[in-house]
């Protein structure tokens, strides 16, 4: 028997020669990339470099044009976004996309019934072989709010909340999923220092439980603080990978993203 790899040698995605084009433009051109599991890692890049179109082809949002995805081990190709969601993948949206009349818990209740056995509409039914299960859901979805420091508001509407904390209940909504890797795009946009720090603490905190976070921020200084390797992103290419302390180093960085305004 061969010796089992240690998780932190191990890949929880690959990218190997990515291209998206929509027409005539070459939204990503050749990017090659591996998120270590454990890990965090940050895509960062100009507006318009890519970063958004990363996600949904890792997502299976939208089909590669060329190149291959591998999500642990296993290429996504051809797999629909729920296929991939159960195979422990969630994401949160740089528009922050939330069910109108539902509670903040139930918002986080439908992302946990959508990896549940007995499903999201058998347990609206409420059916009896259900209860048990729904009613470990809703206690799990509670922890989840807490977790995020919204668990006060379980029962406001989601999307009569402030601003930040919808975007925690978008958080908890992906976490119940309970993924191996998350993908956040621009989680702390809109947000002031405050709920930004927060922001950045719970992101160490998910990894920590143990979840790969692949991360796509401008707030510099948060990317800087919580990343283990950066990817640049420029009109579509990438320009550099590299720790935090080397991408600030980085001339070419510098000279086409950092140098522009260090909070753009
Ligand atoms: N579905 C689409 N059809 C056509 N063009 C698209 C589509 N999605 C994105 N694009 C284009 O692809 C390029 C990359 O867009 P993308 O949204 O990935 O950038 P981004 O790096 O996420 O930018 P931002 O920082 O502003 O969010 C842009 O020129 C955008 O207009
Ligand atoms: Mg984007």
């Amino acid at each position: 028997m061969s010796p089992k790899t240690s998780p932190a040698n191990e890949t929880m995605l690959e990218l190997s020669g990515v291209h998206k084009r929509f027409g005539g433009l070459h939204a990503v051109n050749d990017v090659s990339f591996k998120v270590p599991t454990g890990s965090i890692k940050a895509l960062i890049g100009p507006n318009g470099a890519g970063k958004t179109t990363l996600f949904n082809l890792i997502a299976g949002n939208l089909p590669v044009s060329e190149g291959s995805i591998h999500f642990c081990g296993q290429s996504i190709e051809g797999q629909k976004t729920y296929e991939i969601a159960r195979m422990g993948m969630a994401r949160t949206f740089q528009n922050i996309k939330l069910f109108h009349g539902m509670s903040a818990l139930e918002c986080v209740m439908v992302g946990r019934h959508s990896r549940s056995r007995s499903g999201f509409f058998a347990g609206m039914l409420s059916l009896p072989t259900t209860w048990k299960e729904e009613k470990a859901i809703r206690a799990r979805s509670m922890e989840l709010l807490d977790l995020l420091g919204i668990a006060d508001l379980a029962d406001t509407e989601a999307t009569s909340l402030a601003f930040g904390q919808q975007r925690a209940v978008e958080m908890a909504r992906a976490l119940a999923l309970e993924p191996k890797l998350i993908l956040l795009d621009e989680p702390a946009a809109g947000l002031n220092i405050y709920e930004t720090a927060e922001v950045a603490r719970l992101i160490s905190a998910i990894r920590d439980m143990g979840i790969t976070v692949l991360l796509v921020e401008h707030d510099m200084s948060l990317v800087m603080d919580i990343s283990d390797e950066i990817v640049v992103l420029s009109f579509g290419s990438k320009l550099a990978e590299d720790t935090p302390a080397n991408i600030q180093q980085n001339e070419e960085v510098i000279k086409i993203y950092l140098g522009e305004d260090e909070t753009v």
